[in-house]
């Protein structure tokens, strides 16, 4: 089959590694990808936002399938744009992603279908917004409505950090239109759990929980980042939380999109908090986790290309979707100063018997040799027996991985294993 992945990350590498284990033999192609997929895919200079350029490729190629696995293309409507021209897709409508590109929406849905979220406010003034905020509990959330490159969360402990974010998102307008709303809400606290889920519009198949590490330091300190690492399973989704979860939140999600006139398609996101008074949800997101991905596809014994296509084609209830017992975890090697200001453009060093675990983000090509290019530079992931044993080989490859001015979390995993281990 001839496929298309649209996306240039290490999440965008761990499908077409699935894929590439499953069955059939694929041509397979990645808009943008980036220089560490080659070998595994063409990568084409198409920017996953450049949706005429990708329809035109799709048409051109004859492309058979197309999985858009980035926010911003979906958004965007790039599955409504493949569809109109005959080329099924991997990811949901435009009208359907909403469910990440606009927290407004997202947070009135939860409300009409009585989804357990924080209590919130919605505000399209800033003045209204900065006169909330006087009187206000804190801390508290602000998120700007729209896709912000996952900066459009801040967490304010005071009225002064309340009116920063707010002047700086609805008035400054640091995210463009992204920012034209807010959303106030309520801070929660509790253990957080990632659930990435197979979706075909009626019916939904949940994969292993897994845990981010958002923050760029140990313990986690330091700025919110697109994710230094990731575990899977997340011991604090436990049988009775996953019970809990999927009848109160996962299953009405589904039905609320579909009696909205908008079927989810594709992989459905829930960012989810384990709080005193039950799982409530953080953020929904249209699409695969990064670095998730790196660890849910890995413990996946069943064939990624049928799952998706049967995500497309409604047969879902038909199709097996089985995970192995064992663990994964996934470390990140970033570039130093990431997610601020970084350099670029140094040599990688990844040894020959570890290259199947790698999963390369910011890189690039230099004379044929492999550079960094950009912050979150690649991803190591293994798969062990248990947890620990995961995270123990993981950090073993990470340090025989080598680029200057690299830096990655020395804690990837360990309150998980804290968790597991006081439960003993
Ligand atoms: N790891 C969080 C995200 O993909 O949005």
């Amino acid at each position: 089959m001839k496929i298309m992945v649209i996306g240039g990350g290490g999440r965008e590498h761990a499908i077409i590694k699935k894929i590439r284990q499953g069955k059939g033999e694929h041509e397979i192609y990645c808009l943008p990808g980036n220089a560490g997929m080659a070998g595994e895919a063409t990568c084409i200079d198409i920017k996953a936002k450049e949706i005429d350029k990708i329809v035109e490729f799709a048409r051109e190629n004859g492309i058979e399938y197309a999985i858009v696995a980035q926010d911003d293309p979906l958004a965007l409507g790039c599955v409504d744009r493949l569809n109109e021209v005959g080329v099924p897709c991997f990811g949901p409508t435009a009208k359907a992603a909403e469910i990440e590109s606009s927290k407004v929406f997202a947070k009135n849905l939860m409300k009409k279908y009585g989804i357990p979220t924080s209590e919130y406010e919605v505000f399209d003034n800033s003045k209204k917004a900065l006169k909330y905020v006087k009187t206000a509990k804190y801390p508290i959330v602000i998120k700007a409505d729209g896709l912000a490159l996952g900066k459009g969360v801040t967490i304010a402990q005071n009225e002064k950090e309340a009116v920063d974010a707010i002047v700086s998102v609805m008035e400054t307008k640091v995210f463009g239109e992204s920012g034209n709303k807010v959303v106030i809400e309520e801070f929660m606290e509790g253990p957080e759990v990632s659930v990435l889920s197979f979706c075909d519009g009626k019916t939904i198949v949940p994969m292993v929980s897994s845990m981010d590490h958002k923050r760029a330091y140990d313990g986690d300190n330091g700025p919110n980042t697109g994710g230094m690492g990731t575990i899977a399973p997340n011991p604090f989704y436990t049988p009775e939380v996953q019970r809990e979860c999927e009848e109160k939140i996962i299953k009405p999600t589904v039905e609320a999109m579909r009696k909205e006139g908008r079927p989810f398609k594709g992989c459905l996101y829930f960012g989810l908090m384990v709080t005193k008074d039950g799982p409530k949800v953080v953020e929904y997101n249209c699409r695969f986790g990064d670095p998730e991905t790196q660890v849910v596809l890995p413990l996946l014994e069943s064939d990624l290309l049928e799952i998706m296509l049967a995500t497309t084609n409604g047969t879902l209830d038909k199709t097996e979707v089985r995970f192995s017992n064992k663990s994964a975890c996934c470390v990140v090697l970033a570039s130093q100063g990431y997610p601020v200001k970084y350099e670029k453009g140094y040599s990688i060093f990844v040894p020959d018997d570890i290259k199947d675990n790698v999963y390369f983000a910011g890189v690039a090509s230099d004379h044929g040799e492999l550079v960094t290019n950009g912050g979150r530079v690649l991803g190591v992931t293994t798969v062990a027996d248990d947890l620990k044993s995961a995270i123990k080989k993981s950090y073993k490859y990470a340090k025989r991985i080598s680029f200057r001015k690299s830096f990655m979390r020395t804690d990837i995993g360990a309150k998980a294993l804290n968790a597991l281990e006081n439960n003993q």
